[in-house]
C-alpha cells in the first residue's frame, strides 16, 4: 500500500506493509513525526486523513492518532501539518 506523508511541508510516499500503524510507516521512513506516550493517549502524534481509509476513521474530524491507526485501504494520505501540535 502507499502511504503518502505531507510533515513539515514536505510530501513523502512511502510503499508500506500491511499491518503496522501510520506513525510506525513514518518512522520507518526516518521521517520525525510527532509522538510521545505510543499507547493512544496524548494525543501528540495526530494527524489529518486527507484521502483513505484507516482503522481509527471514527469521526468527521478525519483527525487519527497515527500511533493507532492501521491503514485500511491501498493508499492513504496522512497531513500532520493541518493538526496543532501538542
Ligand atoms: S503517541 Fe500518544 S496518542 Fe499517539
Amino acid at each position: 500500500m502507499k502511504i503518502q506523508f505531507i510533515l513539515g511541508g514536505v510530501e513523502t510516499e512511502v510503499e508500506a506493509e500491511s499491518g503496522r500503524n501510520l506513525l510506525d510507516i513514518a518512522l520507518v521512513a526516518r521521517l520525525r513525526p510527532p509522538y510521545s506516550c505510543l499507547e493512544g493517549h496524548c494525543g501528540t502524534c495526530e494527524a489529518f486523513i486527507e484521502h483513505g481509509e484507516t482503522s481509527e476513521d471514527k469521526t468527521d474530524t478525519h483527525i487519527v492518532r497515527t500511533c493507532q491507526a492501521i491503514p485500511k485501504s491501498d493508499s492513504v494520505r496522512v497531513n500532520y501539518d493541518k493538526v496543532e501540535p501538542k
